[in-house]
């Protein structure tokens, strides 16, 4: 199978090609979501919440991006990898973003890198691709500021926000970007941000009329129960699935039904019984 890259998801686009993006976090699971035809797997910053219990994207910090950027790296062959820049490593300046980038690229091995917000991250995103890194622009609801609109909230609801929010898109277009992810605002506005752009949009609770879909791995898997927002839907219910055979390997451990015969080692038996001697 065909690598994929830059142009080609492009291309998708051109040829309205729908693009399934999902995020991972190691190794195994970038396998498995390869193997499944996932096209863009996203080593989102969301790792900070869903991997590694931290109550926001706030904390995550660089070297855990890469960390955990380079297992997903290792885990694929086909599949375009895009690594999350995290708070703080891009926003105070161009060259913040640049140097962060770099890092994420060249320590990751990840083939783009994605920051959030719109028109005020033209300069970051012109320097980013500037040094030839591929960028993913992210507008809507953007968790790592989710604290200046008091928690994740729809965005775009009323027109004079959702046009704001399309002319984000524009600007980071513009800017060089060659992928939009758009996440909680009202399918009208997803779909006329994915018209109005020529390079794909990717949505997460932006309705259909997106180029491409995307979620957290963990959540459409059902590995977490507790947060549950309007747009994700669940794929499997791996907490159960998890939950029932450790359940399962407790009680046998416990009444002695496991390990059986077949999962251990025979010895010789002269070698046994000068043994017991
Ligand atoms: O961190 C993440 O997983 C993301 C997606 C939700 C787009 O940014
Ligand atoms: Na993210």
């Amino acid at each position: 199978l065909e690598r994929v890259t830059v142009p080609s998801v492009l291309e998708m686009k051109r040829r309205g090609e729908r693009i399934a993006m999902l995020t991972a976090y190691d190794y195994p699971t970038a396998r498995l979501l390869e193997r499944a035809g996932v096209e863009v797997i996203l080593v989102g910053d969301s790792l900070g919440m869903v991997t590694l219990g931290y109550d926001s994207t706030v904390p995550v910090t660089l070297e855990e991006m890469i960390h955990h950027v380079k297992a997903v790296v290792r885990g694929t062959s086909r599949a375009l990898v895009v690594g999350d820049l995290p708070f703080g490593s891009y926003g105070e300046s161009p060259g913040q973003a640049v140097r962060s980038a770099t890092r994420l690229v060249k320590e990751g091995g990840c083939d783009a890198v994605k920051l959030e917000g719109g028109s005020e991250m033209v300069a970051a995103v012109e320097a980013v691709v500037r040094v030839g890194i591929p960028v993913v622009g992210h507008v809507g609801l953007l968790p790592q500021s989710a604290g200046r609109y008091g928690g994740f909230r729809v965005q775009g609801k009323t027109a004079a926000e959702a046009r704001e929010l399309l002319q984000g898109a524009r600007d980071l277009q513009a800017a060089g970007a060659f992928m939009v992810v758009v996440e909680a605002v009202p399918a009208p506005v997803g779909e006329a941000i994915s018209r109005a752009l020529e390079v794909p949009v990717i949505g997460i609770g932006a309705g259909a009329g997106c180029d491409g879909q995307v979620l957290v791995t963990p959540d459409m898997l059902g590995l977490q129960e507790e947060l549950s927002p309007r747009f994700l839907k669940r794929y499997a219910n791996l907490a159960g699935t998890i939950v029932e055979a450790a359940g399962r390997y407790v009680s046998e451990v416990k009444e002695g039904r496991f390990p059986e015969e077949v999962h251990g080692y025979a010895m010789d038996a002269e070698e046994e019984r000068r043994f017991r001697s």
